[in-house]
């Protein structure tokens, strides 16, 4: 009685009451806002091209890794000469360019932007200092318009800088592809700002972004399917596919971990040309408010485990999180969103089921959500310590780590935080309820689940 009377006062209460409801919504928006892909990607192929209007733009991206070195001189006063004036012809093209166009020319921008924040790499020691960027006309112009267009900030994100930042060697942009067609191998970055021989090192760090999204997508595909099969109390089918989850995230995970080895990614390469351009460090187009660069705090597989599998707990990556989604395109948004709102009561059922071996499952994949950020621990530690010898100063692209701080010791810290907020997220196996949980759930209906081998004595399915 309770229950109805307060489903009536907060519509959306009502949801947690049939986990059908939103689990229906996280089906219907990964089908929608996750594009043909149903991953963090885009759609199709990144463009290769953009309406020629834009070509000053393109032409200048390209010259970049020709003029970017410390020993080239660096680009601000190259870039301020190119885009001395805010051209309205180029304006007007903007609110007419398709999604595809829009992204591509948002990476264009971002890694113009990004390029001139910094002048040339390494950067000099008194840049990480500026706080407010005087972008030239022609840059802050079109790519402010643009970011309005696509609701976040005017500053490079891991949606522009790294995941439409790619191309394939054996396609043309705006071809289809499949995420899991996408390899080391055929993975190319589109724009590449360094000179050999760290353009490659630029290259093999960015498009692992690429290929952990890539990798995500089937995790995503499992976590949707098991959202809907215990939305819909099907828990046959909700053990199948976590146990498939569980398992796309490993392969995610060993993915990550052969992407960024140290003879992959040489670690002085990294932090000295590689690491500073990614990072924004300064006010962009909100006064006052310091904006990070592309980091995996926006990376949208790793968001969306956490919110089904409810990590949370408030250290600074979990809070970094949330303020990451402000730099994900909105669909992604929305996803995310759906999924927020389904996790608790997807959790409930879980938790409620009375079933200890999906339970076990559920605690499996949050330890595989464990392990990817313990193996991240250990890489993030390995680059931070074998680069700690460089010359220049340096911030984490998220903020994280600041200038004056000993990095690993603050990486070290605020990576064992979220793991211990990840561990916080396993269930009560069955028989022991969890805090605040009631102590029985006799009252319902004492049949075990159906496709459940391992029923709490007096437990049930219920959700
Ligand atoms: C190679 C050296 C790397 C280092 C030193 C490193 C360091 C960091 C740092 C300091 C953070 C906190 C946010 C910030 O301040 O930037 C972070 C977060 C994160 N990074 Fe990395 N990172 C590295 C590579 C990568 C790569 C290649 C990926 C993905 C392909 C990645 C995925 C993530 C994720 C998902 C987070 C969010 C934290 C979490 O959910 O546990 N990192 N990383």
């Amino acid at each position: 009685m309770m229950r109805t009377t307060h489903a009536m006062e907060d519509p959306l209460d009502c949801l947690l009451f049939d986990p059908a409801l939103p689990a229906r919504h996280v089906r219907a928006s990964y089908e929608a806002d996750l594009g043909e892909t149903r991953a963090f990607l885009p759609s199709r192929v990144p463009l290769g091209e953009l309406p020629s209007v834009f070509e000053l733009y393109v032409s200048a991206s390209m010259q970049l890794p020709a003029r970017f070195p410390a020993e080239r001189g660096g680009v601000r006063s190259w870039l301020e000469r190119q885009f001395s004036h805010d051209d309205p012809a180029v304006l007007n093209a903007i609110p007419g360019l398709d999604d595809a166009e829009r992204d591509r020319l948002m990476t264009v921008l971002a890694v113009l932007g990004h390029t001139y924040r910094w002048d040339c790499v390494p950067p000099a020691p008194d840049r990480f200092e500026e706080r407010r960027i005087s972008l030239p006309p022609g840059i802050d112009g079109p790519w402010t318009a643009l970011a309005r267009i696509c609701g976040h900030p005017r500053v490079g994100t891991a949606w522009s800088l790294h995941l439409c930042n790619w191309r394939m060697t054996d396609r043309p942009g705006g071809a289809a592809y499949r995420p899991e067609e996408l390899t080391a191998d055929n993975v190319r970055v589109a724009h590449n700002w360094l000179l050999p021989p760290a353009d490659v090192h630029l290259e093999r760090f960015s498009t692992s972004f690429v290929l952990l999204e890539a990798r995500g997508a089937a995790v995503l595909r499992h976590l949707v399917d098991t959202v809907e099969a215990l939305g819909c109390r099907r828990p046959g089918e909700a053990l199948a596919s976590l146990v498939h989850l569980q398992a796309a995230m490993m392969a995610m995970t060993t993915a990550f971990s052969l992407n960024v080895r140290t003879r992959t990614v040489d670690p002085a390469m990294w932090r000295e040309l590689v690491q500073p351009t990614f990072a924004w460090s300064a006010e962009a187009d909100v006064p006052g408010r310091l904006e990070p660069g592309p980091s995996g705090s926006q990376l949208g597989t790793i968001q969306a485990l956490d919110a089904v599998l409810g990590v949370a707990g408030g250290s600074s990556l979990d809070e970094q999180a949330k303020v990451g989604r402000r730099y994900m395109p909105k669909p992604h948004r929305r996803f995310l969103q759906s999924l927020d709102r389904a996790g608790p009561a997807i959790r409930d059922v879980v938790r409620h089921s009375g079933c200890e071996e999906l339970t076990e499952q559920f605690n499996g994949c949050v330890a595989a959500l464990s392990s990817f950020r313990r193996t991240h621990q250990a890489r993030g530690t390995q680059y931070l310590r074998s680069s700690q010898t460089g010359s220049s100063p340096r911030a984490s692209t998220g903020l994280t780590i600041g200038v004056d701080d000993d990095a690993v010791a603050t990486f070290e810290r605020t990576m064992t935080a979220r793991i211990a907020e990840t561990e916080a997220a396993k269930l009560a196996s069955a028989g022991q309820p969890g805090p605040g949980e009631p102590t029985t759930c006799a009252e319902t209906d004492p049949a075990p689940p159906e496709g459940c081998s391992h029923p709490r004595p007096q437990g049930s399915w219920r959700g």
